[in-house]
């Protein structure tokens, strides 16, 4: 059951994601202007916020299946409480009274133009949306569900995702979940990933215990630590973490080298870097610099963690779905490529592990390929993907390409 405060707080954080604010800002700003809320009421407006952007397509049709399509209403705020209420209804299976208790006016959602009898008209109808249309079905955009072409990812991107973390030092799993567990804080461990931890339950204690307030844990990806894994490194080396951003991945590969191994943390915006230099810092590693000149010669690996469209992340991000477009994959794989050419000249000896969060081929496979083709130097020693259906988290890509006449 939902009250009318968290209603009208994830309404108004849709109304702001629709007039182009990034989901997290506008949901944190909803919450903030939203007084009195509980935990799991908070936890309700953001996952609602989300499913709103998920299931955009889908709610509109239900909406013009129930005989009041979204363009017969006058501003957003009438279609975002129609959402609402279409997915209270269909995709919770709320009852109408309940969902009409939650949305009547005097509204908690002004401007608003639409009245009560249109709102209840429409949950008050046996809507049916069309299942064979796999991009209405998952509600994507038409061109954007044939890139992905299957609807398992789909279907995986849709799904709230889970908490994961990664336990520090590396090794130390099973202490790590022992000290979570005596303070009631049930994980699983995640097979086939070393360090990896993912949260059972849904509390937020996790985040207020004594690892994740020391550092012996952070939250990471599965698939982060699957593509540091892909690197290989035994301890000792020196590694450039080039798009370093604000610092996931440099922190498991300053685990990955150990104290005595350098990570070089580079990234061509300083805004995100300034949150790596802080992470780190708090974490004490060292062994990670940020040189203002970056100098690669002397580099073992260098990890490439492009900057990519992010559909692996649409879970977290969903309404990223609706503002990406062709033309920008497009310029993404110009930028991955060019990229890629500037590392392989840059630092011509070193393995290049490159990575994206994106589950399209033209940002990663065909990327590596053309690249592979072009350089005429480097073999395609390994590659892997990370399918959100099979990891419960983000898709990922990442390929392992060796130098040509370099030991492996
Ligand atoms: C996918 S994000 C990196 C995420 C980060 N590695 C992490 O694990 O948190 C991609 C990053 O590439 C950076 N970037 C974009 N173009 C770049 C370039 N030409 N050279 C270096 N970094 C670039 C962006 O600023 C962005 O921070």
């Amino acid at each position: 059951m939902a009250s009318r405060k968290a209603a009208a707080a994830a309404v108004a954080a849709h109304v702001a994601v629709l007039k182009g604010r990034p989901l997290r800002a506008a949901l944190s700003e909803a919450l903030a202007k939203a007084e009195g809320l509980g935990g799991n009421e908070r936890r309700f407006v953001a996952f609602c916020t989300r499913e709103l952007s998920r299931h955009l397509r889908w709610l509109d049709r239900a909406a013009k299946e129930a005989g009041h399509a979204p363009s017969s209403f006058h501003l957003e705020e009438d279609r975002a409480v129609m959402r609402y209420a279409l997915w209270r209804r269909f995709r919770l299976g709320a009852e109408a009274a309940q969902v009409m208790r939650e949305v009547s006016l005097p509204g908690p959602v002004r401007p608003r133009s639409v009245p009560d009898a249109v709102v209840a008209d429409a949950l008050g109808k046996a809507v049916k949306v069309p299942e064979d249309e796999p991009a209405l079905a998952h509600s994507f955009p038409t061109w954007l569900a044939e890139a992905i072409g299957s609807p398992q990812v789909m279907e995986a991107l849709n799904r709230e995702p889970r908490i994961m973390m990664k336990v520090r030092p590396n090794g130390t799993r099973d202490e790590v979940q022992a000290l979570l567990a005596a303070k009631g804080i049930t994980t699983a461990k995640v097979e086939g990933v070393a360090d990896a931890l993912v949260l059972e339950d849904d509390g937020r204690a996790i985040f207020e215990s004594g690892p994740m307030k020391n550092g012996r844990l952070v939250v990471m990806d599965v698939g982060s630590q699957r593509i540091v894994e892909l690197c290989g490194l035994k301890g000792g080396e020196t590694v450039i973490d080039f798009c370093a951003g604000a610092g996931g991945k440099t922190i498991a590969l300053a685990d990955a080298v150990g104290e005595h191994g350098r990570v070089l943390a580079w990234d061509k915006s300083q805004k995100r870097l300034a949150e790596a230099k802080e992470r780190t810092h708090k974490l004490k590693l060292r062994h990670v610099s940020f040189p203002l000149e970056l100098r690669m010669d002397d580099a073992q690996l260098v990890l490439i963690d492009a900057p990519c469209s992010g559909t692996g992340s649409l879970a977290r991000e969903p309404d990223q779905k609706w503002k990406l477009t062709p033309e920008a994959v497009k310029d993404f794989a110009k930028t991955q490529g060019a990229i890629l050419d500037e590392v392989s000249k840059k630092a011509p000896q070193a393995v290049l592990v490159y990575a994206t969060c994106s589950v399209l081929k033209a940002e990663d496979e065909e990327v590596v390929e053309a690249f592979v083709k072009r350089s005429k130097r480097y073999t395609l020693e390994a590659s892997m993907r990370v399918w959100p259906q099979e990891s419960e988290g983000a898709g990922f890509y990442a390929a392992r390409l060796t130098p040509l006449g370099r030991a492996r």
